[in-house]
């Protein structure tokens, strides 16, 4: 496959202005190779597709540095080649680092290891795609966060748990793909954005996928980790944690029990003798069924420091998550609440966990909603591993037949300056290992892609891989900037192409919560396939509304006085600002509080006229989406423009029925008329 909509954010499009062409060509002779590492040949071979592409003409690789102008090689094997001002400027980097340097005459890539210059000529790839001057480069980046992983959410079977792309890449009615082309091009994508880490099945581990960790598939894993190896990305596998029951040799899986231990110990040797370089386990305990350490009585610490035993010889890591909620509660009973709930059970074991544990935490305190405050919990653990997780796929914003362009999301979320520490503890600097400063520290995520050809479903959704990918790398990118960077690599260098789409993919998420869930509230989606509105749709249980709008207020009120008292997880000043109803942010309103559907925002509009006024005018955004995309019919090839037509036509019905639902039920549970007059259907 070799489509534009296949190749993603890799176009490779010739380079048709002739002023840069040829300063490209006049540096782009050949490429001269020191060294012979894997991810070195990776980096060889992608300047081997790349580079006759864009400039048109045939590129040879060579051993001469002295009669190459254009060399790549780490920095040990380029010594010779590097004056003591460009070995410095590596010197104080971590592994992950690369330099570009570059003249008229000559063009040097190197970096402190193999995967870093594979880094830097993916930087250089960008660069030239976005027609950028080369021939003054002094550029020395290393990656600002440690881990930067997606979480696959596979199944065995083929299927994807919140997958909106298709089939698996990896997995056809429980056998490994045959055909490992996808997963290397998958592998390509990632490492062009700097993926260091991948977990490639579902944290739900069913039956079958828990014999992973057996002889009967590790053979078939080995070589999936040896693809995503050559790109500098290491494999990590969900595991079941009843695995000694699961797969028959125990009746106890409790991670006190010596043969439990043993177990471990024994199948962890196993599974390192196929994959050296294993990266570890992830985790789902105690969570939707699951099975965990509580039922044996034993907390998260006692189960991840188990795995974390056996794993350590071998530099491996738990990633334990933190998505630990009881799904069953009656939602009427105040005593519980889930917002609370990661704090809650692993707040009190900060200091207990071993050094290769890493807890990962969802980036609020409830489930990837279009809105909600940032998890208490990040931070909160001083001498705790944490990584902080996102999610690419858009479960809950759309499902990527909606346009939500996710970045501008977890830039708030990493600007969050949670006070932890004083001022400037930002979730930005703790999750890149700043404040506490321990071991392991970083970004994961779940991954948005299928086998559909164009790899997202919605081709603009390939956007938010991009961006996760080079926002964890650089975190001080903008969200205009990355867009610019994604949309002309591409989709070209036209810029009406650029400014359209760069103007959709900005206002995309404020749209989408214009016509969803107001204020912070959250849910309201259909239980089970969260797409489409369903107000009082409860997802686990027969209990109450996840929103408590009754005739006379909607909200939940979580404040300490009257409420479920989470917003004391919160450092001040936050703590007093979600509690305090003249303070909360209007965004947030009723994520903490309960409040009368006249109570006046900090907008001057009462929450009934916001709901009504913002559900009117999401439609209206999206129509205007549409409008926009349009004109762009003459710009674009056939294939992509129709594929984002149809999604957005197919999110209008949506915002439609979004808009119709939520002004309907508000209206009719409130009695109050839109000030506007407007028909309420
Ligand atoms: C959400 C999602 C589930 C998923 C869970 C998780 O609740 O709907 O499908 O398993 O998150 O993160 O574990």
């Amino acid at each position: 496959m070799n489509s534009k909509k296949y190749n993603m954010w890799l176009q490779y499009q010739p380079v048709t202005d002739s002023k840069v062409k040829e300063q490209y060509q006049l540096l782009l002779d050949q490429v001269c190779v020191i060294g012979d590492g894997i991810q070195l040949q990776a980096a060889k071979e992608e300047l081997l597709v790349a580079v006759p592409q864009m400039l048109d003409k045939k590129f040879n690789v060579s051993n001469d540095p002295y009669n190459s102008r254009f060399v790549i090689g780490n920095k040990i094997k380029l010594a010779q080649h590097l004056d003591e001002s460009k070995q410095a400027k590596l010197a104080d980097k971590n592994e992950e680092a690369f330099l570009l340097s570059s003249d008229e005459k000559q063009l040097i890539i190197t970096g402190n290891s193999d995967v870093a210059v594979l880094y830097g000529v993916h930087h250089l790839l960008r660069l030239m795609q976005l027609h950028a001057d080369i021939t003054q480069l002094d550029i020395v980046e290393q990656p600002k966060n440690q881990f930067r992983m997606l979480n696959q959410w596979d199944n065995f079977d083929g299927s994807i748990e919140r997958g909106y792309s298709g089939r698996s890449i990896f997995y056809q009615n429980n056998q490994f793909a045959e055909d490992k082309t996808r997963i290397k091009d998958y592998a390509r994508f990632l490492s062009s954005v700097g993926i260091n880490a991948i977990s490639i099945n579902n944290v739900n581990v069913w039956e079958e996928e828990t014999y992973f960790i057996t002889k009967k598939y590790l053979p078939e894993i080995q070589e999936i980790a040896s693809i995503f190896r050559t790109y500098g990305i290491k494999l990590y596998l969900s595991i079941n944690f009843a695995s000694p029951v699961t797969l028959g040799d125990l009746d106890t899986a409790d991670p006190l029990d010596q043969n439990v231990q043993n177990w471990w110990k024994e199948k962890t040797k196993e599974i390192y003798e196929y994959i050296p370089d294993f990266g570890g386990f992830v985790v789902k305990a105690d969570s939707e069924n699951r099975p965990g350490p509580f039922t044996y009585n034993r907390d998260h610490a006692d189960g991840s420091n188990m795995l974390a035993e056996a794993l350590e010889p071998f530099q491996g890591k738990v990633i334990w998550r933190c998505f630990v909620y009881n799904h069953l509660q009656d939602w009427r009973d105040r005593s519980t609440d889930r917002a609370r709930a990661a704090y809650d059970h692993f707040k009190p074991l900060d200091g207990r966990f071993h050094e290769n544990v890493i807890l990962q935490v969802k980036n609020g305190p409830m489930d990837f909603q279009v809105r909600e405050p940032v998890s208490p919990l990040i931070g909160a653990m001083p001498n705790t591993n944490q990584m902080i997780e996102f999610q690419v796929a858009q479960e809950y914003t759309g499902q990527q037949i909606d346009l939500c362009y996710l970045i501008p999301q977890w830039k708030e979320v990493l600007a969050f300056d949670t006070h932890i520490k004083g001022e400037g503890t930002t979730i930005e600097e703790i999750v890149a290992g700043n404040i506490h400063h321990n071991k392991y520290s970083g970004v994961a995520a779940v991954s948005n892609i299928g086998d559909d050809e164009n790899w997202t479903g919605n081709t603009l959704a390939q956007a938010n891989l991009y961006g996760y990918g080079r926002l964890t790398w650089n975190p001080a990118l903008t969200s205009e900037e990355i867009a610019k960077e994604w949309i002309r690599q591409t989709f070209g260098t036209n810029q009406e192409v650029l400014d359209t789409i760069e103007d959709m993919l900005l206002n995309a998420w404020e749209i989408y919560e214009n016509y969803t869930a107001p204020l912070g509230v959250g849910w309201m989606v259909t239980p089970g396939v969260h797409y489409g509105p369903n107000i009082d749709g409860y997802e686990y249980s027969k209990w109450g509304t996840y929103h408590f709008a009754d005739r006379d207020g909607i909200g939940v009120d979580r404040t300490k006085e009257t409420g479920t008292g989470y917003t004391e997880q919160y450092q001040e000043p936050h703590q007093s600002i979600y509690n305090d109803l003249d303070k909360v942010p209007d965004e947030l309103l009723l994520f903490f509080h309960h409040v009368p559907y006249k109570y006046t925002l900090k907008s001057g509009k009462t929450v009934i006229q916001h709901i009504y006024d913002t559900h009117y005018k999401g439609y209206e955004q999206v129509e205007g989406l549409i409008e926009q995309w349009n004109g762009l019919s003459n710009d674009i090839d056939r294939e992509r423009f129709e594929n984002v037509k149809n999604r957005l036509e197919r999110q209008l019905e949506n915002a439609k029925e979004w808009r119709d639902q939520i002004n309907t039920y508000f209206y009719r549970k409130s009695g109050i008329p839109d000030q506007h007059g407007r028909t309420i259907y």
